[in-house]
Protein backbone atom coordinates (compact mmCIF):
# COMPACT_ATOMS: atom_id res chain seq x y z
CA UNK A 1 0.00 0.00 0.00
CA UNK A 2 0.91 3.60 -0.06
CA UNK A 3 0.63 6.33 2.87
CA UNK A 4 -0.09 9.38 3.24
CA UNK A 5 2.49 10.98 6.12
CA UNK A 6 2.63 14.02 7.94
CA UNK A 7 3.37 16.53 5.68
CA UNK A 8 -0.39 16.37 4.32
CA UNK A 9 -1.96 17.79 7.94
CA UNK A 10 -3.58 21.23 7.71
CA UNK A 11 -2.17 21.31 3.72
CA UNK A 12 -4.58 18.60 2.12
CA UNK A 13 -3.66 19.80 -1.74
CA UNK A 14 -6.17 17.30 -2.56
CA UNK A 15 -3.93 16.30 -6.18
CA UNK A 16 -3.82 12.93 -5.33
CA UNK A 17 -7.36 11.90 -5.04
CA UNK A 18 -7.69 12.97 -8.88
CA UNK A 19 -5.51 10.12 -9.96
CA UNK A 20 -6.26 7.36 -7.43
CA UNK A 21 -8.08 4.50 -10.13
CA UNK A 22 -9.46 3.18 -7.19
CA UNK A 23 -10.97 6.27 -5.11
CA UNK A 24 -9.12 4.97 -1.49
CA UNK A 25 -8.51 7.87 -0.50
CA UNK A 26 -10.28 8.89 2.43
CA UNK A 27 -11.26 12.49 3.79
CA UNK A 28 -10.70 14.21 6.95
CA UNK A 29 -11.10 17.57 8.28
CA UNK A 30 -7.50 18.46 7.84
CA UNK A 31 -5.52 15.22 6.69
CA UNK A 32 -5.98 12.28 4.00
CA UNK A 33 -5.41 9.39 4.31
CA UNK A 34 -5.27 5.53 2.24
CA UNK A 35 -7.34 2.68 2.65
CA UNK A 36 -4.61 -0.26 2.46
CA UNK A 37 -6.87 -2.90 1.49
CA UNK A 38 -8.35 -0.74 -1.38
CA UNK A 39 -4.93 0.58 -2.79
CA UNK A 40 -3.31 -1.82 -5.51
CA UNK A 41 0.13 0.06 -5.51
CA UNK A 42 0.17 1.73 -8.82
CA UNK A 43 2.19 4.67 -7.79
CA UNK A 44 -0.13 7.51 -9.52
CA UNK A 45 -0.89 9.35 -6.61
CA UNK A 46 3.03 9.90 -5.08
CA UNK A 47 4.36 12.74 -7.61
CA UNK A 48 1.08 14.14 -7.53
CA UNK A 49 1.02 15.74 -4.19
CA UNK A 50 2.97 18.76 -3.77
CA UNK A 51 3.75 18.29 0.12
CA UNK A 52 5.81 15.10 -1.20
CA UNK A 53 3.79 13.43 1.77
CA UNK A 54 2.93 10.12 0.02
CA UNK A 55 5.42 7.14 0.15
CA UNK A 56 5.30 2.99 -0.52
CA UNK A 57 5.07 1.79 2.71
CA UNK A 58 8.03 -0.24 2.27
CA UNK A 59 9.84 3.33 1.85
CA UNK A 60 8.26 5.16 4.76
CA UNK A 61 11.28 7.10 6.55
CA UNK A 62 11.59 5.97 9.97
CA UNK A 63 9.89 8.62 11.64
CA UNK A 64 6.49 8.57 8.83
CA UNK A 65 6.43 4.40 10.49
CA UNK A 66 3.58 4.97 12.58
CA UNK A 67 1.53 6.75 10.15
CA UNK A 68 1.04 2.95 8.00
CA UNK A 69 -1.28 2.08 11.22
CA UNK A 70 -2.98 5.18 11.45
CA UNK A 71 -3.99 5.62 7.69
CA UNK A 72 -5.18 1.98 7.89
CA UNK A 73 -7.53 3.17 11.16
CA UNK A 74 -9.04 6.71 10.06
CA UNK A 75 -9.60 5.11 6.00
CA UNK A 76 -12.44 3.15 8.33
CA UNK A 77 -14.36 6.09 9.63
CA UNK A 78 -13.88 8.69 7.04
CA UNK A 79 -15.42 8.88 4.15
CA UNK A 80 -14.28 8.52 0.14
CA UNK A 81 -12.76 11.41 -1.47
CA UNK A 82 -12.52 11.25 -4.76
CA UNK A 83 -12.60 14.57 -6.53
CA UNK A 84 -9.52 17.73 -5.57
CA UNK A 85 -10.97 20.27 -3.77
CA UNK A 86 -9.42 23.72 -2.93
CA UNK A 87 -6.53 23.22 -0.23
CA UNK A 88 -7.04 24.44 2.65
CA UNK A 89 -6.65 27.75 3.50
CA UNK A 90 -3.34 28.42 4.76
CA UNK A 91 -1.59 24.63 3.23
CA UNK A 92 0.94 27.24 1.62
CA UNK A 93 1.92 28.34 5.07
CA UNK A 94 2.10 24.73 6.99
CA UNK A 95 3.42 23.15 4.25
CA UNK A 96 7.36 21.68 5.16
CA UNK A 97 7.22 22.89 8.53
CA UNK A 98 7.19 19.58 10.57
CA UNK A 99 5.78 18.16 13.57
CA UNK A 100 2.05 18.47 11.87
CA UNK A 101 0.59 15.40 14.12
CA UNK A 102 -0.39 17.83 16.45
CA UNK A 103 -2.48 19.63 14.69
CA UNK A 104 -4.44 16.21 13.45
CA UNK A 105 -8.34 16.87 13.34
CA UNK A 106 -10.26 13.52 13.65
FE1 LIG B 1 -4.54 5.08 -5.31
FE2 LIG B 1 -2.50 4.12 -6.69
FE3 LIG B 1 -2.05 5.90 -4.79
FE4 LIG B 1 -2.82 3.44 -4.12
S1 LIG B 1 -0.88 4.00 -5.13
S2 LIG B 1 -3.61 5.36 -3.29
S3 LIG B 1 -4.19 2.93 -5.83
S4 LIG B 1 -3.18 6.26 -6.70
FE1 LIG C 1 -2.39 15.54 1.20
FE2 LIG C 1 -0.69 15.67 -0.78
FE3 LIG C 1 -2.99 14.60 -1.20
S1 LIG C 1 -1.02 17.22 0.76
S2 LIG C 1 -4.32 15.70 0.17
S3 LIG C 1 -1.46 13.83 0.18
S4 LIG C 1 -1.92 15.92 -2.58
Amino acid sequence: TYVVTENCIRCKYTDCVEVCPVDCFHEGPNFLVIDPVECIDCSLCAPECPADAIYAADELPPDQAHFLELNAELAQVWPVIAEARLPLGEADLWVDRGEKLQYLER
